[in-house]
């Protein structure tokens, strides 16, 4: 799969560790966050990898920043995006399967890196049910 990821200066090395284990995945990973300390602004972050999922450049977005908040804000901004922050694997899992996210996010500064990477392998294992939740998804997409 294609993976935009982004982040801000404060996750610059979990952003490094994430893409490691999304390449070691198999994923193709698209790095669209910083790469420097310098303080910066999650919301250029968060709505580069919104738009690269919502264009078809990449098939899902992982976002990063302090607490996740910010930087998922951004992303929700672009149409066509859902996304979600998770600190733990059970509501990645079902932000899936229920509300088809594409894009993922979560906080550097709120878990560690093996819970960061497990939130990651669930939502990536999880798959859209369909049936009465896309109903629901196309409601959530109505919203102007
Ligand atoms: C940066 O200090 C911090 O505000 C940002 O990383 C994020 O947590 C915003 O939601």
């Amino acid at each position: 799969m294609k993976i935009a990821i982004g982040n801000d200066h404060v996750a610059v090395e979990m952003k490094n560790e994430i893409t490691a284990y999304l390449i070691a995945l198999g994923h193709e990973v698209i790095n669209m966050g910083t790469d420097s300390s310098e303080r910066c602004d999650y919301p250029i972050y968060g709505e580069k990898v919104a738009r690269a999922v919502a264009d078809g450049k990449a098939d899902l977005g992982i976002a990063i920043c302090g607490t996740g908040v910010g930087i998922s804000l951004a992303a929700n901004r672009v149409p066509g995006i859902r996304a979600v922050v998770c600190s733990e694997p059970y509501s990645a899992a079902l932000s899936r399967q229920h509300n088809n996210t594409n894009v993922l996010a979560f906080g550097a500064r709120v878990i560690g890196i093996e819970l960061a990477k497990l939130i990651v392998k669930n939502w990536l294992d999880a798959e859209f049910e369909g049936g009465r939740h896309a109903q629901r998804v196309k409601m959530l997409d109505d919203i102007h």
